[in-house]
């Protein structure tokens, strides 16, 4: 197929159904909120165009996903340590991730890297992922951006090592969530045109560093991700998908969130 006609058609299939991801962070409060909150994703989540992927954090891993009958929705943790068990006081491992029924996991998301995570740690972590079948959901991202365009350097190393354990043919086994620090939390998100250049960059880099596979490899954007932006983002970012973290703990927002990609404008 032409390379062109290649690319609309992953376009098209990307804007289609976009992947989102419900990233709970530390909330909430309680088991009973995490219930609540889980009837009311489950439900809006079959709304969606494509799938939703929850990460709750692991107190309420196992029992959402244990109870969890339906398609729509997939769990992923939002952090675990490489390999299966050992003397790792408050960690979890990669296989009691895999136990637990997720088949996704954040690796090396902002606020891990700010509590301590390395990029070492990051490699390890992806490369015990893939070996679970588990599918890592490799965050990067950086603090500041500079004219000098520093930050695409920085993007490269985060790459580069996060991927240092991965085979060439294993490469788009994974999913990279771009998350500058600076959008998190923040009250706008990146423009998409931004994204749409860092798409690309990261696209390159990947299939400079591990061949042409990298070329299939989904994208996706976080950071203040809510109603306003979410469909521009999927238009015009070139992503596959989203990565939603305040938004998706509030069923309200979360359901304006997926009717604004849903509805026809
Ligand atoms: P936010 O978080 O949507 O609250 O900005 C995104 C994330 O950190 O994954």
């Amino acid at each position: 197929m032409p390379y062109e006609y290649e690319l609309y058609a992953r376009i098209a299939a990307m804007v289609a159904k976009p992947i989102l991801i419900a990233n709970w962070k530390m909330h909430p409060r309680a088991r009973s909120d995490a219930r609540q909150l889980f009837a009311a994703t489950r439900k809006i989540a079959e709304r969606s165009p494509g799938p939703v992927i929850v990460a709750p954090p692991s107190v309420y891993l196992s029992e959402l996903a244990s109870a969890y009958t339906g398609k729509k929705i997939q769990f992923a943790a939002q952090h675990a340590r490489e390999g299966d068990i050992g003397a790792y006081t408050g960690e979890i491992s990669m296989a009691q991730v895999k136990d637990a029924k997720a088949r996704f996991v954040l690796v090396g998301h902002a606020e891990r890297r700010a509590a301590g995570e390395s990029d070492d740690d990051t490699r390890a972590q992806v490369g015990s992922a893939l070996s679970l079948s588990l599918t890592p959901i490799i965050c990067v991202g950086e603090r500041v951006r500079s004219a000098g365009g520093e930050h695409f350097h920085f993007i490269r190393a985060q790459l580069r090592a996060a991927f240092g354990d991965v085979a060439d043919g294993a490469v788009q086994k994974c999913l990279v969530a771009y998350e500058p620090i600076w959008a998190i939390g923040a009250s706008e998100a990146m423009p998409p045109r931004q994204m749409h250049e860092m798409a690309i960059f990261i696209r390159k880099t990947l299939v400079e560093l591990r061949g042409e596979r990298a070329q299939n490899l989904k994208i996706l954007y976080g950071g203040a991700v809510d109603e306003s932006n979410a469909r521009a983002m999927l238009a015009e970012g070139d992503v596959a998908g989203l990565l939603v973290g305040r938004v998706s703990t509030n069923a309200e927002e979360f359901a304006a969130l997926i009717r604004s990609i849903t509805t026809k404008q």
